[in-house]
């Protein structure tokens, strides 16, 4: 009988790791997590607790988001780690790294970020999944900056995590309007 491959496992299937900080979690990540359950059984969202990025939501926060988008879903599994993402992999049954990218800027910190990866263990790749073009532009930092001015990120991020930022910036919790031509 042929050897059962790592993340092979007969309960789980094909499983990928989706590590990131999620501080705070957006459409362009659900994206990725969700084309790449049609290639994965199960995806593991792994958030860093990368403290030294002085994140603005907790790692119980940004759990608690992403744990309730993926409430439904079952191939999502959430969770969190410190330390090295390779020693946190090992201990998974996950086969692949799966990262989103964006434009040509994401290409270079990725790019060192896949070989670190890869050279501190030989055996584990990197996905990498392009962002649907209604999310290239989404990313965590420009979400907080533009909440955090008072623009409207609905449609950018899911609802929990609008009236989240509104409650971390004190912001009303009233729709904002999108500024459009004709106003
Ligand atoms: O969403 P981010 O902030 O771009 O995610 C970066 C993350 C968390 C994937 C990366 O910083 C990471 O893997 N951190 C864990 C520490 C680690 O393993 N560092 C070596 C890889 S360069």
């Amino acid at each position: 009988m042929a050897k059962r491959k790592k993340g092979e496992d007969k309960d789980m299937g094909k499983v990928a790791i989706y590590p990131g900080s999620f501080d705070p979690i957006t459409y362009g990540h659900i994206d990725v997590v969700e084309r790449a359950l049609e290639i994965f059984d199960k995806v593991i969202i792994a958030i860093a607790e990368n403290e030294e990025k002085r994140p603005l939501f907790s790692v119980e926060d940004r759990l608690q988001m992403v744990k309730a988008f993926f409430k439904d879903t079952p191939k999502v599994l959430v969770d969190s780690f410190k330390g090295l993402l390779v020693d946190y992999v090992a201990k998974t049954n996950a086969i692949v790294i799966l990262r989103g990218l964006r434009a040509t800027s994401d290409f270079e910190y990725e790019f060192h970020m896949a070989s670190m990866n890869r050279s501190l263990n030989t055996h584990l790749d990197t996905l990498f999944m392009m962002t649907s073009k209604d999310y290239f532009f989404v990313s965590s930092r420009t979400i907080k900056e533009v909440a955090r001015l008072g623009g409207g990120v609905e449609g950018l991020v899911p609802d929990l995590v609008v009236s989240r930022l509104k409650e971390k910036f004190k912001l009303p919790v009233t729709k904002k309007k999108q500024i459009g031509w004709d106003d």
